[in-house]
């Protein structure tokens, strides 16, 4: 059993595009955990896409749901969750996320851009000038971010396996 983890929820917290989904995916095995992200079982819940929800219901809708995600799968045990971006801007989700390990991982501006410029599954994304948008919520939630329990820095390059392998290192 790792010295940190003693079974507790790992929750991988950071930017959209920073790799969240696939690291999580590694991380479970390497633990021995069963993968979650919450985005998935937001679809699940509501029956539609992440983008349908926005454009149907709204993001304080989409906001609710993910707290209750978030409820939900707190209240279970060794499981790796990549967690929605946005998961660290309410107060009451930290409260969650606390029962458990919190990794940020942290990957510099161009690295997240040249990852998301052709994606179209992120409705925060659907701007005029989808960069500045990107870069105002990097700058408005880092110092949120930086409340988490472990702090990953991600060089350009760097493939998911050496992400997961700096992640159990530091576990
Ligand atoms: C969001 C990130 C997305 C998804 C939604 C909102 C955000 O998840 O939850 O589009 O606010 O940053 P990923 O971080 O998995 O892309």
């Amino acid at each position: 059993m790792n010295s940190l983890l003693r079974g507790v929820n790992l929750y991988l917290i950071g930017m959209m595009g920073v790799g969240k989904s696939t690291v999580g995916d590694l991380l479970a095995k390497r633990l021995g955990y069963t993968y979650l992200d919450t985005d998935d079982l937001i679809v699940k819940l509501a029956g539609r896409s992440i983008n349908q929800l926005f454009a149907e219901e709204g993001e304080a809708a989409f906001r609710q749901l993910e707290s209750d995600v978030l409820a939900q799968v707190c209240a279970r045990k060794e499981l790796t969750i990549a967690t929605g971006g946005g998961i660290v801007m309410r107060r009451e989700n930290w409260s969650y996320l606390h029962h458990g390990l919190i990794v940020w991982l942290d990957a510099p501006l161009e690295l997240l851009y040249n990852r998301l410029a052709e994606d179209t599954t992120r409705p925060l994304l659907q701007d005029p000038d989808p960069k500045g948008k990107l870069r105002s919520l990097l700058e408005q939630r880092k110092p949120l971010y930086a409340q988490a329990d472990l702090h990953i820095i991600l060089r350009e390059g760097e493939t998911p396996e050496e992400i997961a392998n700096k992640v159990m290192e530091a576990i």
